[in-house]
């Protein structure tokens, strides 16, 4: 089992992060130990336990009562109905301030129950047990909570940490093809934007590869987990350099609006838009060709390449200055100067990112547009 430490200066607040196969029953067991409360609240969706149906009997202490509360599956209720659901359960169940929430999902899961747990009563501890790819080496650590509003994603939220995170690989092997590639998108996104080695570790590798070495897989979660949690150190709330961790999400999230969230996953949004981000420093000077291409080629290699209808350049310029990125001196841009170097570029134009849509299109792009 591996371990990362998360020490967070701010609030002087430390947890840890734990990754393992079949990791989940001694590392709860250590965790629940001293919790004289005896009552845990695991919040989880129909899907989950479809496929875990024994969930709370093999993996929780015998000593402690798990109540649990099963939310339906989907983005779609990530809102303010679902956390109404989330506190009245809460309250039903009499949980008081010492209370544990254990959110068992994905990044659905995770955030929503995150949310709830940042505001019932205040604020109490929650568990993330993240078991999408994506939700073990993203949503799960670093302590961005929160929900959807109807004006747009994520608008509503918190940072609240963790109490512990705890990665059990054993969950991939049930998780669909389709998530497990969109979760790697923010695994390599690691190694792009801070870590080279963990870069060079998975392009030596393809995906089937990487799902059938268990040791392949743990490293690079950890690796992967081990540079989000150094950048969340350094810049818990997103002042600054936490940013670099958006990479690719400007223009992902731009296919993912003008798209409705209907075509692409958020994480195939975010491979495409790392290629753009790519393009866009080559473009620049910023990137060598040789790097470029490096980073182009294992992207293409992931098989995710999208058709989508013909966009205006006003279309875009809205959207994409409706992201939370934007603000008054322009877009906070996220580029590379190399692989494992990303860098912050602030005030730069969505006129200017059209230029580069214009020219990325023409070129051997991940994006063709009808
Ligand atoms: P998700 O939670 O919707 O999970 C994807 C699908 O996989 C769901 O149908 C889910 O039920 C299913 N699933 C989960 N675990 C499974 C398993 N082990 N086996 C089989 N099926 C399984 O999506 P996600 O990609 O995990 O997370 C996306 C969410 O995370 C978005 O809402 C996004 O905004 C949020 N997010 C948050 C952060 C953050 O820092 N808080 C970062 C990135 C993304
Ligand atoms: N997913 C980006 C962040 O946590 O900041």
């Amino acid at each position: 089992m591996k371990t990362i430490q998360i020490d967070l200066h701010r609030t002087n607040y430390r947890y840890q992060v734990k990754i393992g196969n079949r990791i989940l029953s001694e590392v709860l067991t250590e965790l629940l130990f001293n919790y004289t409360e005896k009552r845990i609240f695991v919040i989880t969706n129909s899907t989950l336990h479809a496929l875990y149906p024994e969930f709370s009997k093999t993996v929780i202490p015998k000593d402690i009562q798990a109540e649990c509360l099963i939310l339906p599956d989907g983005e779609q209720h990530k809102n303010l109905e679902t956390v109404t659901q989330i506190i009245d359960f809460l309250v039903e169940k009499k949980a008081n301030r010492q209370s544990i929430v254990i959110a068992f999902g994905g990044g659905v899961v995770g955030d929503i129950s995150g949310f709830a747990a940042s505001a019932f009563m205040r604020g109490i501890s929650y568990v993330q047990i993240p078991t999408t790819l994506l939700s073990q080496v993203d949503s799960g650590i670093g302590g961005k909570t929160g929900i959807n509003h109807k004006a747009g994603k994520n608008l509503i939220g918190a940072f609240k940490q963790p109490y512990q995170t705890i990665i059990d690989v054993s969950f991939l092997k049930t998780l669909p093809e389709r998530e497990f590639i969109a979760g790697y998108a923010e695994l390599i996104k690691h190694g792009i934007i801070r870590d080279p080695y963990l870069f060079q570790l998975l392009n030596q590798k393809n995906l089937q590869e990487l799902k059938a070495d268990e040791d392949l897989l743990i490293d690079s979660i950890f690796r992967s987990c081990e540079v989000k949690a150094r950048v969340v150190e350094e810049d818990e709330m997103e002042a600054s350099q936490r940013a670099i961790l958006n990479f690719g999400h400007t223009f992902g999230h731009f296919l993912e609006t003008y798209t409705n969230y209907q075509q692409l996953l958020h994480g195939e949004a975010v491979i495409i838009g790392m290629d753009f981000a790519s393009w866009w420093s080559l473009q620049q000077g910023f990137l060598d060709k040789a790097d470029f291409e490096i980073i182009h080629y294992h992207l293409c290699s992931l098989g995710i390449s999208k058709t989508i209808p013909e966009v205006t350049k006003e279309t875009f310029i809205r959207i994409v200055e409706y992201d939370k990125k934007f603000s008054r001196e322009g877009i906070r841009f996220v580029g590379l100067t190399g692989i494992g170097q990303a860098r912050i570029f602030d005030g730069v134009t969505a006129d200017s990112l059209w230029d580069n849509l214009l020219t990325y299109i023409q070129s051997d792009a991940l994006l063709k547009i009808d």
